[in-house]
C-alpha cells in the first residue's frame, strides 16, 4: 500500500476525477476527506469507500470561501489529527469564448479554479509542516500548458495560473519537505463527452489530436495523482505532469 497511514483532503471529490482519486487513495491505505459542495453525492462516495473497506469522511466545502476551508481543516484535525496530502481538484468551466463571456462568469471561474486552491494551500501549509511535510497536488489541465482551439480563454487563464502557483509553492516550501506538483489531463471520458461524441465529426477531431488515439479516463488521472502523492515521487517538486496521451508533446 502506497499511502498507508496518510491523511488526504481532496476537493471536488463527490464525483468525476476527484471521486476516482478518493477511491484509489483509500484503496492504497489513506484516510480520505471528501470535500465538495454536493453533500448527497459526497456522502455516497464516502460510504462506498467505507463499504469497500477503506476509511472516508465527507465534509461540505465551498473552496471559494475561506471560512468554509477553515471549518474543513478543523474537522479534519479533529477526526484524523494530521494532514499529509492536499488535492486541489475542484474546478469549473463555463464554456464562453472571451468575446461572449460575462465578466461575472469569469469571476466565478477565477474564484473556484484559482482562489480556491490558493486558500486551501494557505491553510494546509502549517498542517503539512507540523506532520514533517507532505504533497500538494493541483488539478490543472493541458489548457494550463498550451493554447487549445476547443477551450476558452477564461479556462486557460485559471489553469495557467494554477501551473505557476504550483511551482512557486514547490520552491518556497521545499524546505519544509512539502512538494507541490500539478496534473494536466486532456479531455477525460465522461457522460458529458459521450453526449458530444454523438456528432461523429467532433469525435474524430478529438481522438485525432491525441497520439495514443483515445481519451483519458478518470483512472488514468487518479493513478498520476497517486504517484505524485506517494513516496515514489519523493524527488518530484514543481512538476507539471501531463496526462494527455502525448497531446502536448507536438
Ligand atoms: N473532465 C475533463 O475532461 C478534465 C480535463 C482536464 C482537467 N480537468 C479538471 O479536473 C478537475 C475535475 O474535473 P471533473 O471533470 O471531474 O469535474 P466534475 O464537474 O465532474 O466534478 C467537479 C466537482 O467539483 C465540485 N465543485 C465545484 N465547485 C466547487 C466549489 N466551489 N467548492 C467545492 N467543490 C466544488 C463539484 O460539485 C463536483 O463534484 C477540474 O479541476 C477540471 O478543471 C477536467
Amino acid at each position: 500500500m502506497k499511502l498507508k497511514g496518510k491523511v488526504a483532503l481532496i476537493t471536488g471529490a463527490a464525483q468525476g476525477i476527484g471521486e476516482r482519486i478518493a477511491r484509489l487513495f483509500a484503496a492504497e491505505g489513506a484516510v480520505v476527506f471528501i470535500c465538495d459542495l454536493q453533500a448527497e453525492e459526497g456522502r455516497k462516495a464516502a460510504s462506498e469507500i467505507e463499504k469497500a473497506g477503506g476509511r472516508a469522511y465527507f465534509q461540505t466545502l465551498n473552496v471559494t470561501d475561506e471560512e468554509s476551508w477553515k471549518a474543513a481543516f478543523e474537522a479534519l484535525v479533529k477526526t484524523c489529527g494530521r494532514l499529509d496530502i492536499l488535492v486541489n481538484n475542484a474546478g469549473i468551466n463555463i464554456r464562453e469564448p472571451i468575446e461572449e463571456m460575462k465578466v461575472e462568469n469569469f469571476d466565478k471561474m477565477l474564484a473556484v479554479n484559482v482562489k480556491g486552491p490558493f486558500i486551501g494551500i494557505k491553510h494546509a501549509i502549517a498542517l503539512l509542516r507540523k506532520g514533517g511535510g507532505g504533497s500538494i497536488i493541483n488539478m490543472s489541465s493541458i489548457c494550463g500548458l498550451v493554447g487549445h482551439k476547443f477551450t476558452t480563454e477564461a479556462y486557460t487563464i485559471t489553469k495557467g495560473a494554477l501551473t505557476l502557483m504550483t511551482k512557486t509553492v514547490g520552491v518556497r516550501y521545499a524546505k519544509d519537505n512539502i512538494r507541490c506538483n500539478s496534473i494536466h489531463p486532456s479531455t477525460v471520458y465522461t457522460p458529458l463527452v459521450e453526449e458530444m461524441f454523438k456528432d461523429p465529426e467532433k469525435k474524430a477531431q478529438r481522438f485525432g489530436e491525441i497520439p495514443l488515439g483515445r481519451l483519458a479516463t478518470a483512472d488514468d488521472v487518479a493513478r498520476a495523482a497517486l504517484f505524485l502523492a506517494s513516496d515514489d515521487a519523493a524527488f518530484l517538486n514543481g512538476v507539471a505532469l501531463p496526462v494527455d496521451g502525448g497531446l502536448t508533446a507536438y
